[in-house]
């Protein structure tokens, strides 16, 4: 009989912390889903050994001639292990068109500001340069549009007096980790209707 949970694909490309709080609360009874698969874009991730006992693959993009190929080489892997969300837990790789059609509405990304303030890389170091006030993490759907997508959830986090990038990055982590399970948890349980731009969490959160 198949497994009836909510299957999640993960792409990963580097530390996968978020992968492990999935996980953790998968075994935990926390989370209602499943992990149907990880899939790295780089050979040496540290995520790769923190899969728990979903199966790993490194997908490397120089055996693909352009990203959409790569991206559709990810497509296949991904409707092979049944997945139902795709989740990018600190995925270091533009998403094309390819990736993202199959699973409008299914694919969510975790970045660690407010967006849409500091997109792109080293959104910490970008607000603590910025001399932003208050920063935090977004969990949003993804579209064409680098980190720009619907967004689901937010979570404010507070620069601090002599804070450095590190001591920022870790309180964001730790905000992010609870912010993604959420977010995971509300499409689990068939929330999170989509009208345009907008996203209602019917008054949870
Ligand atoms: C996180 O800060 C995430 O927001 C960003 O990359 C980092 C990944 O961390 N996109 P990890 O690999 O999940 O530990």
């Amino acid at each position: 009989m198949s497994d009836p949970r909510l299957t999640l694909g993960i792409l990963v490309s580097g530390r996968g912390s978020n992968l492990a709080a999935i996980v953790e609360a998968i075994a935990d009874g926390a989370l209602p889903a499943r992990v149907g698969v990880v899939l790295s874009s780089k050979k040496d991730a540290q995520a790769l050994q923190k899969a728990g006992d979903a199966p790993t693959y490194f997908v490397d993009p120089a055996g693909y001639a352009d990203r959409a190929e790569y991206d559709g080489a990810l497509v296949n892997l991904l409707k092979a292990h049944g997945v139902d969300l795709v989740v990018l837990a600190g995925y270091m790789r533009w998403v094309t068109p390819t990736l993202i059609e199959p699973y409008r509405g299914r694919i969510i990304n975790i970045h660690p500001s407010l967006l849409p303030a500091f997109p792109g890389l080293r959104a910490q170091r970008q607000a603590l340069e910025h001399g932003a006030k208050i920063t935090g993490c977004t969990v949003h759907f993804v579209d064409e549009k680098m980190d720009d997508g619907p967004i689901i959830a937010q979570t404010a986090v507070p620069i601090l007096e002599g804070d450095t990038e590190a001591l920022l990055s870790d309180r964001i982590l730790h905000e992010e980790h609870r912010l993604l399970l959420s977010a995971i948890g509300h499409v689990a349980a068939g929330r999170l209707p989509l009208d345009g731009r907008i996203v209602s969490v019917g008054g949870v959160s």
